[in-house]
């Protein structure tokens, strides 16, 4: 019996009859745009769109194989950005400097572990996120 997608555990609900992912890692990028003054902010005002493109050239450089760089609309993190959510782990990230982008790389996407202090929780307070 599998959980409810939408259930704490649905994570674990994976079949062993889904086909594989497609990609070994799947990074989504948010890159969205709100007019400024806005009060949630958003992820583009932060650098998203420069981060992108900084991910998606270092990852062809280090020849990460299996892994897409994707741009994503708003993530509904906004408050924590810029946001990142890698697949098919689920793991999220504020990744605000270049070097930040490294560090996931590295740890996360080509390595398999994880980058703790840059990690999303949920319930996350966006104000010690600053
Ligand atoms: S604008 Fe990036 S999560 Fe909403």
């Amino acid at each position: 019996m599998t959980a409810p997608p939408d259930s704490p555990d649905s994570r674990d609900s994976l079949s062993r009859e889904d086909p594989a992912p497609f990609y070994d890692r799947h990074v989504f990028v948010c890159t969205n745009e709100r007019p400024a003054g806005h009060p949630r902010g958003c992820c583009s005002g932060k650098g998203s769109v420069r981060l992108r493109d900084y991910m998606k050239a270092r990852a062809k450089e280090l020849g990460l194989a299996g892994v897409r760089i994707n741009s994503a609309g708003c993530l509904d993190r906004c408050e924590l950005g810029p946001t990142m959510v890698i697949y098919p782990e689920g793991v999220w990230y504020r990744c605000a400097t270049r070097e930040d982008v490294d560090r996931v790389l590295e740890a996360h996407v080509r390595d398999g572990g994880r980058v703790a202090d840059l990690m999303l929780r949920p319930g996350d307070d966006p104000e010690k996120k600053k």
